[in-house]
């Protein structure tokens, strides 16, 4: 049996014989496996992560890693892009029914119907998409490389841009051009409260307000930041401000509060009462499940070879035109 000694709690205690972290880091060793875990982790699987990144930063460890097997503290579609990226490897899930609303919002026989009605059209694909939807794209982007990306196609070609009509909406005012936006959204971000939010930014006009672009234009109008979660987590290292109001996955902020342990970080607020900000999905992983997954090695993801390189050459595209 397992004592769980969070990080915080360690001590040299005899009663304590083992703790869930050493065996999490004895199992990393024996499978020479590596924990990829994105921001939106509970903070135990953040503390317990080789790298914690945002879509594209993961994408790229995945895409370089030399271990055997890739422990990926995340949701579905990002431990697919990883399996996509290697497939021979063992690639763990702590929970495979860690899905994605946005993902969800794009299904693919809808959405091919939708690319037949555009057919002089380039597909680029936000990476929060199914294996299916990449293998329809041409391009793959995160939060991150999306404005870099479309800037890199000639203005006279038309694009279709799926499934995030939110991120969509954003890339067009940051590049002047039209895209034609499959209409998905995230259910976490799209619930941030603009009317709450403008509460907090008079009670607090010290706060920069910080947000995601998978938010609403109402809430993303009073942003002082936008960003993917990695540039968040890196804008509010930099800026002399003391006090961020955070619209995004609140899971962010562990890190935010370990880089800058000084500074105040709010929570944006939702529309009900509820934690409906925390990602339901993200946050069915657990570091217990972790163990298991790694201890049992399953389950894992798997994937038809026709999808998966068919979804590859998106990806690769993207991992080219990020630099
Ligand atoms: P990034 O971490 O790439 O900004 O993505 C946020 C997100 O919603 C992941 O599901
Ligand atoms: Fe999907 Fe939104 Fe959760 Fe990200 S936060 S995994 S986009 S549901």
């Amino acid at each position: 049996m397992f004592t769980i000694v969070r990080p915080e709690q360690k001590s040299s205690s005899p009663f304590l014989p083992y703790d869930l972290f050493a065996a999490i880091n004895d199992l990393k060793r024996s499978l020479n496996a590596v924990i990829l875990a994105h921001y939106y982790q509970d903070p135990e699987i953040q503390d317990i992560a080789d790298y914690i990144g945002d879509s594209l930063g993961l994408s790229q460890q995945a895409a370089g890693t030399k271990a055997d097997v890739i422990v990926f503290a995340g949701v579905h579609f990002m431990a697919e892009t990883a399996k996509i990226l290697n497939p021979d490897k063992l690639v763990l899930l702590p929970d495979l029914e860690a899905g994605c609303s946005l993902a969800d919002s794009c299904p693919p026989e809808e959405f091919a119907k939708f690319k037949a009605a555009h057919p002089d059209h380039l597909v680029v694909s936000y990476i929060n998409c199914s294996a299916e939807i990449k293998a329809m794209s041409d391009i793959i982007c995160t939060s991150s490389n999306a404005v870099k990306i479309v800037s890199q196609i000639p203005r006279d070609q038309p694009i279709i841009f799926a499934p995030d009509r939110n991120l969509g909406r954003y890339v067009m005012e940051q590049t002047g051009r039209e895209l034609v936006l499959w209409q998905g959204s995230c259910i976490v971000h799209e619930t941030f409260s603009e009317k709450k939010i403008a509460q907090l930014l008079i009670e607090h006009p010290e706060a920069e307000f910080i947000a995601h672009p998978e938010c609403e234009p109402s809430v993303l109008r009073h942003a002082n930041y936008i960003g993917s979660t990695t540039a968040l987590l890196s804008y509010s290292q930099k800026s002399s401000s003391q006090a961020f109001i955070v619209a995004t996955e609140p899971g962010i902020i562990h890190q935010m509060r370990k880089e800058a342990p000084s500074k105040h970080f709010i929570p944006a607020p939702g529309n009900n009462s509820c934690a409906c900000n925390e990602c339901p999905h993200m946050r069915l992983n657990t570091l217990e499940k972790l163990y298991l997954a790694m201890k049992n090695q399953t389950p894992s993801l798997t994937l038809p070879e026709d999808i998966r390189v068919a979804a590859l050459r998106p990806i690769s595209r993207m991992l080219e035109m990020s630099g």
